[in-house]
């Protein structure tokens, strides 16, 4: 890693001393420390601009800083601009260790998105809770052939797909707030992270994640 880019994620490291974590690809609608605990999206409304990150649905990376050793994610999207979203799940629950950055290289959306606007969500179930991080993007066709090198995970990272497609939560109202019922798409996973996924490998994932085993992460 370059000293410049060590530096800024020092930076970044310091402004969320507190815990939680930033969404550094693609780019947040904004990170507020105290609010981040605010569905769908960490305080900030949805808005859209000429600047939102163009988003290919065939692979495109996602990046975040964590500042807790382990945590579980979710990895949503919508074409939705209002409440309620109607979120699909591109994985089901990711279970985490590491702490630091962790980067899914090569996550997919589902084939209508493309020539959309729409919301790319990250949401971490740690010990701070649940915490929400929104994009707004604009989906197109291909895949994202130039990830950067800032797409890393920290050493030592270990990321397992599980066959749930929501939060185990105690108090079940962070997770019903975050929309992220069972109901409809999220039961499946639209896309199994692997670049240009095709409706094969899809396939073997749901089925072997119907068989409840817990497939190690071969994004
Ligand atoms: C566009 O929105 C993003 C957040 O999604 C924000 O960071 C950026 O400053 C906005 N740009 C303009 C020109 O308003
Ligand atoms: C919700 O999203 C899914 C996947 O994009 C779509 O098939 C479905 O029609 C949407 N439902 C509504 C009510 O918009
Ligand atoms: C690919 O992802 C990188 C971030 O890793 C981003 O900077 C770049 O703009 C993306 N390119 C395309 C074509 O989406
Ligand atoms: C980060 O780790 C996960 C889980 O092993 C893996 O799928 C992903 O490709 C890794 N990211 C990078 C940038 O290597
Ligand atoms: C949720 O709890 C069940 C039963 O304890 C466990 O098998 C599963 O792995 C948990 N899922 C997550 C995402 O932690």
């Amino acid at each position: 890693m370059q000293f410049a880019s060590l530096l800024s994620l020092l930076s970044i490291w310091t402004a969320c001393a507190s815990a939680h974590f930033i969404l550094q690809y693609p780019n947040s609608l904004g990170f507020d420390d105290d609010n981040e605990g605010t569905a769908p999206c960490g305080g900030f409304a949805v808005t859209f601009n000429s600047s939102d990150d163009d988003i290919p649905i065939g692979g495109f990376p996602v990046s975040m800083l964590s500042t807790h050793p382990a945590a579980d994610w979710l990895f949503r999207a919508t074409l939705d601009q209002q409440a309620p979203f109607n979120w699909t799940n591109l994985l089901p629950v990711i279970s985490e260790t590491g702490l630091g950055q962790f980067c899914l290289p090569a996550l997919t959306a589902p084939s209508d998105f493309a020539g959309k606007d729409g919301v790319i969500q990250v949401i971490q179930n740690g010990p701070d809770g649940v915490l929400y991080q929104c994009a707004a993007v604009h989906f197109i066709n291909g895949v994202n052939s130039t990830v950067s090198s800032s797409c890393t995970n920290v050493t030592g990272l270990t990321a397992t797909v599980t066959n749930e497609n929501n939060f185990n939560t105690t108090s079940s109202s962070s997770a019903t707030s975050s929309g992220a019922s069972s109901t409809g798409t999220a039961a499946s996973a639209s896309s199994s992270g692997v670049a240009a996924a095709t409706n094969g490998p899809v396939l073997v994932q749901n089925l072997i994640l119907a068989a409840g085993i817990a497939a190690p992460f071969l994004l």
